[in-house]
């Protein structure tokens, strides 16, 4: 066996922006062969296939029906992320290993669901929080574990898009679906990758949630509105007192120099970690103005290849998979794939507490939610009773 026959489960924006190239150009392309499609979306189900080639026999609207009946390895579950739960479950019920994009989840319910599953079936998940794979996370991250800085007391984070990410008046639309910054939030669209990538260099449990949502630039977008927050500030209490602010937003002119401004800095008991998140080191000049380049993340090469840590974080968990199944995976390997940190149970957790806290907030001026504090041990034991509480170490 040299290649994963995989099913593609979903096929909208994140196809087009990031995984067709994984499939199709990357140095991770000659070990996947994509043998069927499921999605309901005629459009984007057609655009897929038809330029790669899948036969009319492997083109589904429903996975359900292609798990029944093509033969599969793996499958790879692009869909909205309240829809994660349902594919995930039945594809590793079904024996195969499953790829899925950040978050895990929308809510812990499902989260555990899909840890559980994996658990009981045996079979390999990976979350591709993409930013696990960024050079400067994995160097943070082993130089704090390392204790070099000692204990992570106080950090602040950022990730500031640029409007036409959100705005469904934008043409051609950042997203498939014109509802999209109103069924989604800055916290569970980009709150989450910056999470995850504090909670991987900390390696600590967070205990408490709280959050502030401003919402003036959405709302007064035209012809279309949107009813939805611009900014978030959630603030991430952990099991050691630490906390941390992570601000995401989505309203960044579009003259922005690039089309996500991020940073972050990390203030230790022993030293601090400044993250250039925002100088990648590649800036361009032309006669549309001044812009930055990521070479890090999505890499377009002379020869067509696509490199950079957005292939390589879900193009390394295809490489496991396919080493699992040749019975070649080291045990240690696969343990550290299955916690619930790398399977993203946490940053779950943040998602959902910082969602409740904002449900539950007040408005405390024009267009600011001031949410309340969410305890989330409670929120757990509500949500998965007392044993989850001890699983997950809360
Ligand atoms: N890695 C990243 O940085 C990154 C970037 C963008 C999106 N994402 C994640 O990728 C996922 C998809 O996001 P998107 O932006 O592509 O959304 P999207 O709305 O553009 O596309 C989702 C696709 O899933 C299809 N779909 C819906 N229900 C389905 C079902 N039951 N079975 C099969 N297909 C179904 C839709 O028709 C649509 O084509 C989300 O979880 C999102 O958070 C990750």
């Amino acid at each position: 066996m040299d290649k994963l026959k995989v099913g593609v489960i979903g096929v909208g924006s994140v196809v087009r922006e990031i995984y067709q190239h994984l499939y199709y150009s990357s140095d991770f392309s000659d070990i996947l062969d994509i043998v069927a499609v499921a999605d309901p979306n005629d459009e984007y189900r057609n655009w897929f296939c038809d330029t790669y080639n899948i036969p009319a026999d492997r083109r589904f609207t429903d996975h359900k029906e292609m798990l029944e009946k093509v033969d599969l390895d793996a499958t790879q579950i692009n869909t909205p992320d309240h829809i994660h739960a349902g594919p995930t479950i039945d594809s590793l019920e079904a024996g195969l290993d499953v790829v899925v994009p950040k978050p895990t989840a929308a809510t812990v319910k499902d989260a555990h669901a899909m840890i559980e599953t994996a658990k009981r079936t045996g079979r390999l998940m990976g979350i591709d929080f993409h930013k696990r794979e960024d050079p400067r996370i994995k160097e943070a991250e082993a130089r704090y574990q390392g204790g070099r800085y000692g204990e992570f007391q106080v950090g602040v984070w950022y990730m500031l898009d640029k409007l036409m990410v959100a705005d469904p008046n934008h043409d051609p639309m950042f997203f498939a679906t014109a509802d999209f910054a109103e069924k989604n939030t800055p916290i569970s669209f980009l709150t989450v990758h910056m999470a995850d990538a504090l909670m991987k260099i900390v390696n600590l449990t967070p205990v408490e949630v709280r959050a502030t949502g401003y919402s003036h630039k959405l709302p007064s977008l035209n012809p279309i509105a949107v009813k939805g927050y611009d900014l978030a500030d959630t603030e991430i209490r952990f099991k050691n007192g630490a906390a941390a602010h992570i601000i995401t937003g989505w309203h960044l002119p579009n003259t922005a120099h690039a089309t996500t401004v991020q940073s972050s800095r990390m203030v230790c008991s022993e030293g601090l970690l400044d993250l250039g998140l925002d100088t990648p080191g590649f800036y361009e000049m032309h006669a549309e103005g001044l812009f930055q380049v990521n070479p890090l993340f999505k890499n377009f090469e002379k020869d067509g290849t696509v490199t950079g840590y957005g292939i390589s974080s879900p193009g390394r968990m295809y490489q496991k998979f396919l080493a699992a199944q040749k019975g070649e995976l080291d045990g240690d390997i696969r343990a550290s794939m299955m916690t619930p940190m790398e399977l993203g149970f946490y940053t779950a957790l943040v998602l959902e507490g910082a969602e409740a806290s904002l449900d539950a907030g007040t408005e405390i001026a024009d267009g600011v939610v001031a949410g309340v504090p969410i305890d989330l041990k409670d929120l757990v034991m509500r949500e998965l009773g007392p044993e989850a509480v001890n699983t997950y170490g809360l």
